[in-house]
């Protein structure tokens, strides 16, 4: 048996190790601990740097074995994570060799998708961002010019030159406002009140570039997996590319655990349910609940006839479906009268098998 599976570790375990470590170097720092306590804690980082030495021998096999996804900045985070502070222990004074273990805080990225999210947000959002801070760039170095142009002669030894007029500009330009340096004069005051009402705008303009980036993103990776999603029930494969693209950005994906209720008789029904993986059960009137698998769909009698809800319907298996609201029903049936018809008919043929009354 390969002992590869017992140097891999978990995610969370790689999270919590590198938390243990970084807690230990952080308390290292503090002169309060005697030597048999600065000893013990010595010895959880020389254990943490045994544990990350493994798994970089397992990143090492994947990478050489081509088993298991082992990307090059997963090798570079574990290779970091051994030989930094290995460097430390050998090069540093002994006050300082721990510090070297403050690389492991890479080691939460290893299989992080926020950070690759991060980076293609910020990779798409470049040339907004780059604005942004040009913008900030040129209102910090105003303000500290005329700042120095103002204060100069009444607070030289604040005022005394541009450089020292920029650390007032950020400080107030990011309205963090130390009060290490406050203008005198009233041309000064009203120059200060105007840099922080940019630095607001300046830090709104930022986060909203990042908020919408992260919106579109998530749009997107939806988009894509509503794709797949919407590729795998047959009814749809007939559709053309534009209808396709249209139905995609209309359907909604939903993953409802076996046992629980998607649908009650006599409900009001806004919705029709297409079913991408697993199955339902119908309670009919028949003896038997009818069970509806892959590829089929129901909820659309309520939705054509505005009628109630005809039968409670559950979910038999844990199923994945997407939703289809009325309104996107009717587009669909105007762009592609061919499926709103084989829906149409299903839900006559189901009618016609309900006992009337
Ligand atoms: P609706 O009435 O909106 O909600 C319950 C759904 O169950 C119904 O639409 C149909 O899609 C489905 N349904 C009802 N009766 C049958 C049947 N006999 N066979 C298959 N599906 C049914």
């Amino acid at each position: 048996m390969s002992a590869r599976p017992l140097l891999r570790i978990s995610d969370a375990a790689n999270g919590l190790l590198a938390a243990a470590g970084l807690i230990v170097v952080a308390a290292l720092t503090a002169p309060n601990f005697g030597p048999g306590a600065r000893l013990a804690l010595e010895g959880v980082l020389v254990g943490i740097w045994g544990v990350y030495a493994l798994q970089l021998t397992d990143t090492l096999v994947a990478l050489r074995t081509k088993d298991g996804p082992a990307p090059m900045s997963e090798f570079t985070i574990d290779l970091l994570a051994v030989v930094v502070p290995l460097a430390g222990f050998l090069l540093a004074g002994p006050q300082d060799q721990s510090l070297y273990c403050g690389i492991w805080l890479l080691k939460p990225l290893r299989h992080s998708t926020f950070f690759r999210l991060l980076g293609r947000v910020v990779s798409r959002a470049a040339p907004n961002l780059v604005g942004v801070t040009s913008l900030f760039g040129i209102v910090l170095f105003g303000a500290s010019l005329i700042a120095y142009l103002i204060e100069r002669d009444v607070q030289p030894d604040k005022f005394g030159s541009i450089p020292q007029a920029m650390w007032w500009a950020v400080v107030t330009l990011s309205t963090t406002g130390y009060g290490d340096e406050i203008p005198q004069t009233l041309a000064g005051r009203v120059l200060a009140g105007l840099v922080m009402m940019s630095g607001i705008g300046i830090f709104a303009l930022w986060a909203g570039i990042l908020a919408t980036g992260f919106f579109e993103e998530v749009r997107r990776q939806d988009f894509v997996r509503n794709w797949q999603l919407v590729a795998a029930v047959p009814l749809f494969q007939k559709l053309g590319s534009a209808a396709f693209v249209e139905i995609v950005r209309s359907l909604r994906p939903r993953v409802v655990p076996a046992g629980a209720v998607i649908c009650r008789k006599g409900e009001v029904g806004d919705q029709m349910f297409f079913i991408v993986e697993g199955r339902v059960s119908i309670a009919t009137p028949s003896p038997t609940p009818v069970e509806l698998g892959p590829g089929s769909f129901f909820g659309e009698m309520a939705l054509i006839s505005g009628e109630p809800r005809s039968a409670t319907v559950s979910a038999a298996t844990e199923v994945s479906l997407l939703s289809l609201y009325s309104e996107d029903f009717q587009m669909l049936s105007s762009s592609n009268p061919e499926i709103a018809e084989i829906i149409r008919k299903t839900a006559e043929a189901r009618r016609g098998q309900a006992p009337k009354g």
